[in-house]
């Protein structure tokens, strides 16, 4: 088989170049390791920036976010048994939307069925060849019977546990990473908001979160221990450790009911460099992950995709390589901008184990400047919205 590009991994990352590159006549195959049911099964965002919004509609999939998706102007961020509101809108003139990743997954998945692109699904041992030369190719099993994909380009798309980072030499990969002392554990319940907005609280027992998918249910999280487990929690315990975390008027408006999924995340902070080498692409989770709190995975994921169309498309319409050669440095610029400010979320509203008394009046002297501050309040609705591509 022959494609111009082969992309692996069909995540929000490789389902949205794919669907970008079909709609510029750019031939392309995806290799996904699990079966699309999988894929739809797993429970992640659900927060998108205006600019990942604007690339759904420019692949022809945004109508049903614009429908269903609900839009924020701005959250909440909670300490001490307040509330204050960051008004985003009044801020910095932005909105986010609110919409799972899972319905994002479905849209791409739908309109790439409607396209008559190819995408293999449970394609096993995929293995990248001559990516630093100029026939690459890539083979997989299906089946039982080996394949053999020739290219001109390879996205990896593949998330953190893939094979494409994998495949660049330690001598040209460079990792940064931070791992957090502690993982969220989230709930989805068929039960309306806590509030209007996102709740984000800071509390001495630890962080929680009232996220939402619709106006009839809630996607709640607490900060939990990495040893913990998911049998370890009961909906009771969960809701009980919840209220701890909450402000009255919240907790009068928890509408408790029983989870249809809940799992553990630890969280991390990572980022490898360079992005590309030779004919391999490096984007989303497969080049660095983000601590969920900024709100930040999937949105990056997207801006990754942008360049990366951006300078496929430059070089197949245009016959130009610059964006090729500056894919790398372009994307990672907006990278790290957001890993410091998922950093500084994370740092800001959760109860580091070891941290001493000083580290915590730090924390709580942060928050009080956040909320008593314009400048503080639009750095971070800045940020939220998203920065420009
Ligand atoms: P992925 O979604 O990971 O997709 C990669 C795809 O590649 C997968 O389908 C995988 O099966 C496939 N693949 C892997 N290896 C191979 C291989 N060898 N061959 C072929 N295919 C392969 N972000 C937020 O903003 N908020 C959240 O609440 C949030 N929660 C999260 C919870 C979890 C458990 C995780 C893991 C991530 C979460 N994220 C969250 C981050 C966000 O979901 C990711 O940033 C986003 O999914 C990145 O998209 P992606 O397409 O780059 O990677
Ligand atoms: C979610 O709804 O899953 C969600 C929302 C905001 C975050 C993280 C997760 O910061």
């Amino acid at each position: 088989m022959r494609t111009q590009v082969a992309i692996i991994g069909a995540g929000p990352a490789g389902l949205l170049l794919g669907q970008l590159l079909t709609k510029q006549g750019i031939d392309n195959v995806i290799l996904e390791r699990q079966t699309g049911e999988y894929v739809l099964g797993r429970i992640r965002a659900g927060v998108v920036e205006k600019g990942a919004a604007d690339l759904l509609d420019a692949a022809g999939v945004g109508a049903r976010m614009h429908r269903e998706g609900l839009i924020h102007d701005g959250i909440e961020v909670a300490f001490g048994g307040e509330r204050h509101r960051i008004n985003f809108r009044e801020l910095v003139g932005k909105s986010v939307i609110v919409y799972g990743q899972t319905e994002i997954t479905r849209d791409l998945m739908e309109g790439r069925a409607a396209a008559g692109a190819p995408t293999i699904y449970e394609a096993e041992d995929v293995s990248l060849h001559d990516i630093t030369g100029d026939k690459p190719r890539v083979r997989y099993k299906k089946d039982g019977a080996e394949h053999e994909i020739a290219c001109d380009y390879i996205a990896g798309c593949d998330g953190y546990h893939g094979v494409s980072r994998k495949s660049i030499p330690d001598s040209v990969l460079r990792s940064f990473e931070r791992v957090y002392p502690f993982g969220w554990l989230g709930i989805l319940v068929e039960k309306p908001p806590v509030s209007d907005e996102l709740i984000y609280a800071s509390h001495e027992r630890g962080f929680a979160l009232c996220s939402m998918r619709s106006h009839t249910r809630s996607r709640l999280y607490i900060q939990c221990s990495l040893e913990d487990r998911v049998e370890d929690w009961s909906d009771e315990r969960f809701y009980a450790e919840l209220k701890r975390r909450l402000d009255g008027d919240a907790v009068a408006r928890l509408q408790e009911g029983p989870s249809f999924e809940k799992s553990i995340a630890p969280l991390r902070s990572f980022v490898a460099e360079p992005m590309r080498h030779g004919r391999l692409f490096l984007a989303g989770d497969a080049a660095h992950i983000v601590p969920p709190t900024g709100a930040k995975g999937l949105n990056l994921a997207a801006s990754d995709v942008y360049y990366l169309w951006r300078a496929l498309s430059e070089f197949y319409k245009q016959g130009s390589k610059a964006s090729i050669d500056a894919y790398s440095a372009r994307a990672l610029a907006r990278v790290w901008k957001a890993e410091r400010f998922s950093w500084w979320m994370t740092s800001m509203l959760h109860r580091f184990p070891d941290s001493s008394g000083f580290e915590q009046k730090m924390q709580q002297a942060e928050l009080a400047y956040l909320v008593s501050s314009p400048a503080a309040m639009t750095s971070l609705a800045e940020n939220y919205v998203g920065l420009p591509y």
